[in-house]
């Protein structure tokens, strides 16, 4: 037959296969989500995310030192304090739970790169992002808070900020405050493309974080929009956002992509709990191939147009990655 085209070429060996791949991936791009908590010599397995834990900081290096033995270099940290009030005053003290976590980090495991999340909703007794007035979050009060939370991050050693909370105007507060006092090199990645998610559901067990009345839909977006994701990505870019955050990932890729287009900084893609849940509990099942699955997550997300990847699985990733199973 004659045919001049035969895509099926380019597929005919693994060399040629690996040779000619559009999309790679690179551990340096993997960011790995952690949680620590109060109290001494505790790792205790979230129930609805096996395989992820709470770490007391006299622990968590075990873990910092694992991710960097594999490669990951990036760490996100959450904090689940002890106790929690009605204006999330753990998130901002000098002693919370994130800043203890960030001077020891820095001093046991210093060669990774910290990134802390700025929010309020692990901190507040309503678990909402911010303080309220009557039953919403009031933005403008709570960036002054947010400011001050990331201040105390930075302070404490956090080489990145990732304010998650959707507060309008909150990069610019946090810019203003770093500026003020020195920080005009650290970094803000936005959550700037935060979707209200039934995703998230797991992480809420896990930071146990869910609001005690109402939902997020007020501040985080509403998923049947994606011009809107543009609107916010240029907003938090006035604002001096460094990189732009688009979460969840694996359902919001159509975003990542118009978002990539409509920007020039680097998009980071966080895969949250509830997909980690999914994979987990359908492999557990023995329904599907996990390892498979996490490599084809990370690489549809960099295909989309994501540089930065932020996943439970970023371990397991790197691993694959040296083993070059994906890349
Ligand atoms: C804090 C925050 C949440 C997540 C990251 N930062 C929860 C939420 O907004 O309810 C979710 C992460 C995940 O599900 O893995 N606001």
């Amino acid at each position: 037959m004659d045919m001049l085209k035969r895509p099926r070429r380019l597929r005919g060996g693994e060399l040629m296969r690996r040779m000619a791949r559009e999309t790679r991936v690179d551990k340096a791009s993997l960011i790995y989500p952690m949680f620590v908590q109060e109290g001494t010599n505790s790792v205790d397995e979230i129930p609805s995310m096996p395989g992820q834990y709470r770490w007391t900081v006299d622990r968590m290096a075990e873990k910092l030192n694992s991710l960097a033995d594999a490669g990951v270099s990036n760490v996100m940290l959450f904090g689940i304090p002890d106790k929690k009030d009605e204006i999330g005053s753990g998130a901002y003290a000098e002693d919370g739970i994130v800043q203890k976590a960030l001077r020891e980090a820095k001093k046991e495991v210093p060669n990774l790169f910290y990134i802390a999340d700025v929010c309020m909703c692990e901190y507040t007794s309503h678990g909402h992002c911010g303080v309220l007035c009557d039953h919403d979050v009031d933005n403008d009060p709570t960036l002054d808070l947010l400011a001050k939370t990331a201040l105390s991050q930075v302070q404490a050693g956090a080489d990145m900020v990732a304010p998650s909370d959707m507060m309008d105007g909150r990069v610019l507060a946090i810019r203003n405050i770093l500026d003020a006092n020195g920080y005009k090199e650290t970094p803000i990645m936005s959550y700037a493309v935060k979707y209200a998610s039934a995703f998230y559901g797991p992480f809420r067990e896990a930071a146990d974080s869910a609001p005690s009345f109402g939902d997020r839909k007020t501040y985080q977006m509403d998923y049947h929009n994606v011009r809107e994701a543009v609107k916010e990505a240029l907003l938090d870019m006035e604002e001096g956002a460094d990189i732009i955050m688009v979460k969840p990932c694996m359902s919001f890729l159509d975003v990542v992509t118009k978002v990539h287009q409509e920007t020039n900084v680097p998009i980071a893609g966080y895969s949250v709990s509830g997909e980690y849940a999914m994979v987990k509990a359908a492999a557990e099942r023995g329904w599907i191939d996990e390892d498979r699955i996490v490599c084809e997550m990370a690489v549809s997300a960099f295909r989309a147009g994501c540089s930065i990847y932020e996943t439970y699985y970023a371990e397991e990733l790197a691993r694959y990655i040296t083993e070059g199973r994906i890349g």
